[in-house]
């Protein structure tokens, strides 16, 4: 749930398709997006979705779930049907799954990604306005990470990604799609899922103190990152599809907070927000693991082209963002003891 400290960008009575939408993500976007008034169509084949993260909004009318995969075309061209614009969110994340299943990840993330464009084109579909990442810039050592200074992907998942975006610009020269590339950096909120063996690093962490067992830290903790709250990634995803500008479009833009923490201070920050509602988590110290292949050290993004062309600001600060999220994970697993509890 939104608060409202600072507004999200207002964009109403349209029809879209979001993939993926019964993700972490694509669920935040669905969210707002039915909230302010828009048609919804999500497609999904619940590989790392889920049901449970739609309910909420479930009896709206306005939302109409196709369960089926983005590798299939004839599945794309159902769901867009009608649509004016798609919000493409359906991948398979996690760069260590790609470094265990790397066909997997191309097969998902580059050729369903085609289909999506194939299926916009073919449909006249407006726009198309897509998940890339902060992989993208691989081995580059600037700091902050600037949009054209990329390096060499680390990762069969970072590589799906810099494809996504030779795809989106060459299906502009080609087609004239208009697209918008968003790079997200480690996005954090609400039903993150927690459960997987691929889950991103805060929801690792809260379930392991949640459980009063030790979060485990690869490498040293001095890796850094630039985490940023879904409600800013719901944002800029608002502003990339109300956008005019043509210099605007056909575009990729970093999508973050421009900070940078440290995963010994995440690990700080998450224990202390915790430690508020279950006090026995303040002496839980983190183990140390080796450092994971495919992982870069330090990702902090500047957000000045995103600012300048698409007007965006972030809605939620890390410090409000991760005091959030921790109390919707201690929520959400009360509520979930308390089911069990009664299944009893
Ligand atoms: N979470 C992050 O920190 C982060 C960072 C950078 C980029 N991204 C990108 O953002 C997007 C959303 O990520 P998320 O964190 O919400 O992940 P998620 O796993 O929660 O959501 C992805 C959704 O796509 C669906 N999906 C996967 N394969 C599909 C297929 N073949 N057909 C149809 N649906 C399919 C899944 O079931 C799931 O609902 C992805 O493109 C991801 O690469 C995420």
């Amino acid at each position: 749930m939104m608060t409202d400290t600072r507004a999200m960008a207002s964009w109403t009575g349209h029809r879209v398709l979001v993939t993926g939408g019964a993700g972490f993500i694509g669920s935040a976007l669905v969210e707002e997006l039915l909230r302010q008034g828009n048609e919804v169509t999500v497609l999904d084949n619940f590989s790392t979705g889920r049901l449970e993260n739609l309910l909420p909004f479930g009896g709206d009318r306005r939302l109409r779930l196709l369960v089926g995969d983005i590798r299939d075309r004839q599945a794309c061209l159902r769901a867009m049907e009608g649509a004016e614009l798609v919000f493409h969110e359906a991948a398979l994340g996690s760069v260590p799954r790609s470094v265990r299943e790397p066909s997997e990840s191309v097969a998902v993330n580059v050729c369903g990604f085609v289909n999506v464009l194939q299926s916009a084109v073919e449909l006249g579909v407006g726009r198309v306005v897509y998940a890339s990442s902060s992989s993208v810039y691989g081995d580059h050592p600037g700091l902050p990470k600037v949009e054209p200074e990329t390096g060499r992907a680390r990762s069969p998942y970072a590589i799906t990604k810099v494809a996504d975006e030779m795809f989106a610009a060459n299906f502009h020269e080609l087609y004239g799609l208009d697209t918008v590339g968003l790079r997200y950096f480690n996005v954090f909120g609400r039903r993150q899922d927690e459960r997987s063996a691929y889950a991103a690093v805060i929801p690792q962490f809260v379930s392991r103190l949640l459980r009063h067992e030790r979060p485990v830290i690869h490498g040293d903790g001095s890796h850094s990152r630039d985490f940023t709250h879904v409600d800013n990634v719901v944002q800029a995803n608002l502003l990339a599809a109300t956008v005019t500008a043509p210099e605007a479009l056909n575009e990729a833009y970093n999508v973050a907070c421009g900070g940078r923490t440290t995963l010994n201070e995440l690990f700080e920050e998450l224990r202390e927000a915790l430690s508020a509602h279950d006090p026995a988590v303040r002496g839980i110290v983190p183990e140390h693991d080796g450092e994971r292949p495919g992982d870069v050290a330090h990702s902090q993004a500047s957000i000045e082209k995103a600012r300048r062309l698409l007007g965006y600001e972030p809605v939620r600060g890390f410090a409000e963002g991760i005091r959030e999220t921790v109390g919707w994970y201690v929520a959400h697993a009360s509520d979930a003891a308390t089911s069990a509890g009664q299944a009893d």
